[in-house]
């Protein structure tokens, strides 16, 4: 999609008129230019009550006289915030099949330069199919691209195209978290993934990723992603991501499991919906979805992060169920079930992350079934060994409309994971009660302290269980179907805001 920014009164194409609820008639700064015929035609459905305004409700109109115009409702004006904006940015997208071609010009009413950016980046976020395996008809409205012209006053131009400028390219990041998501687990597994982030930081001279392969990761002693792994034909790497290394201090650490398909291993999952744990490596194409969109908006400041990818796979060379494997950390773990896997990949990327002497480490992870029985696919689920960093991560994710839902981390949970009568800790709690919270706290045990010191302080650190939201999230307006790529917005504005 281009979208473009200018002041002036002409329109080309259709004319999108966002309408808060009870509009009932075109506001007056917005009659100029617009054709007078369509003009009452739009008065007319408005004072009949035929458009409400409701949020996320379009109306396409065909001028009988000329001119096209689709009405876009903003939901109750008490209400209008760049949420509602964005959201009615999206559902122009959303309903474009019933729009009447494909240039649009949108005029505003005493929007705010915050909002008509919301409203353009609705637009970007909503503009993604997946369709890379599909056919292509050429002569399709639907495969062509959308043009759309925001109009500003004189004098807000400058501040609305840099604002457009960056949610273009924070939605690059999205939509690359989202086509990683969607990639069939036949052509998205270990290397594939860690080929795509090499070739993808070539365009940037301040990234540099960095391939650890399954040899090495041997040798390094990263017993949690090696026997996650090792039951593929498809091996298990990990992938780190350095941007501006050079950067003095301290920089945000972001962790992601990486599973291009979890069958469960030989604690096999049921057949029923199996195809959906294509989506299990959400969390590592959110921290690649996150260094695109800093990294094409220009971010300055120092960023790392590290993606744990296996496929796990039940083979004569899996591991089983009553092994006991040693991680990276030099911590035991005792294998109880094989399909709670990523805590395992996991286990090593946390304590990896510690050579980077990071700021903070965010894990994203579609970790839990349990999560989702807790928050649906509504909020991602939020866990951090300090509180204030907690409520830092949820304001930012409100920021973006991206809900994380702050979870507990008790010691008793702990206490249940590391009751294991033949090593350091186990990979199943007692019983299924709180599975989201006992592997939580799981992760924790992994989270080295400041420089490895023994008894040192614990890095800040928080942990997202994206099991819900990072794929069938019917309500995320954002998003058709598919990966949600949920998250990198969050991150970037995390980031980016301080
Ligand atoms: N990848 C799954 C979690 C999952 C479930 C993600 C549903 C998305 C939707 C994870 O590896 C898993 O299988 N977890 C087990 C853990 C259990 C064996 C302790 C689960 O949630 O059942
Ligand atoms: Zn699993
Ligand atoms: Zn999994």
């Amino acid at each position: 999609m281009k979208v473009t920014v200018s002041p002036g009164h002409n329109i080309n194409g259709t004319l999108l008129l966002p309408l808060f609820e009870g509009s009932e008639s075109v506001p007056t700064s917005l009659e100029a230019g617009l054709h007078t015929a369509l003009k009452s035609q739009i008065n007319r459905i408005l004072s009949e009550g035929d458009f409400k305004g409701k949020a996320k409700s379009t109306m396409s109109i065909i001028g009988s006289e000329g001119g096209k115009a689709m009405l876009v409702g903003l939901g109750k004006e008490e209400d209008l915030d760049a949420h509602a904006y964005r959201k009615a940015g999206a559902s122009v997208v959303a309903n474009r099949k019933k729009a009447h071609g494909t240039d649009f010009t949108a005029r505003f009413s005493g929007a705010s330069i915050e909002s008509m950016g919301a409203f353009a980046e609705g637009m970007l976020l909503r503009d993604y199919t997946y369709d890379h395996y599909k056919q292509k008809d050429e002569d399709d409205d639907e495969e062509k691209e959308l043009t759309v012209r925001i109009t500003c006053d004189e004098g807000q131009e400058k501040e609305l195209s840099s604002l457009i400028f960056t949610h273009a390219g924070v939605t690059s990041g999205v939509h690359l978290s989202r086509d990683l998501g969607n990639c069939p687990p036949n052509d998205m597994y270990p290397e594939a993934f860690a080929d795509q982030a090499w070739e993808w930081a070539k365009q940037y001279d301040n990234v540099d990723v960095t391939i650890i392969n399954y040899d090495q990761a041997v040798k390094a002693g990263m017993g949690g992603l090696v026997a996650v792994g090792m039951g593929s034909a498809r091996k298990p790497c990990m992938v780190i991501f350095e941007m501006n290394a050079g950067v003095k201090g301290r920089g945000p650490m972001l962790v992601g499991k990486g599973i291009t398909f979890d069958t469960g291993g030989i604690s096999l999952k049921p057949g029923a919906n199996m195809d959906e744990m294509k989506y299990d490596m959400g969390g590592s194409a959110t921290v690649f979805g996150t260094m695109e969109a800093l990294a094409s908006t220009g971010y300055a400041g120092k960023v790392t992060a590290i993606t744990c990818m296996a496929e796990n796979m039940p083979s004569s060379n899996a591991q089983r169920p009553g092994d006991v494997i040693k991680t990276l950390s030099g911590k035991t773990i005792e294998i109880l079930n094989t399909d709670a896997e990523g805590r395992l990949v996991l286990s090593d990327g946390l304590w990896k992350a510690g050579e980077f002497d990071p700021e903070y480490i965010i894990d994203f992870a579609t970790l839990t079934g349990a999560c989702v029985v807790a928050l649906g696919h509504e909020a991602t689920g939020l866990w951090s060994n300090d509180d204030d960093f907690r409520t830092r991560i949820h304001e930012a994710g409100n920021a973006v409309d991206e809900l994380a839902w702050p979870m507990p981390l008790l010691p008793a949970f702990e206490k249940e994971m590391t009751n294991s009568k033949i090593a350091d800790t186990r990979n199943l709690g007692a019983g299924r009660w709180g599975g989201a919270n006992t592997a939580a706290a799981f992760l924790k045990q992994f989270v080295p302290n400041r420089g490895y010191e023994k008894d040192g302080e614990q890095i800040p650190w928080a942990h997202m269980d994206i099991a819900g939201t990072y794929w069938g999230a019917k309500t995320n307006s954002m998003v058709g179907n598919g990966a949600t790529g949920i998250h990198v917005r969050t991150m970037y504005h995390l980031i980016t805001n301080g």
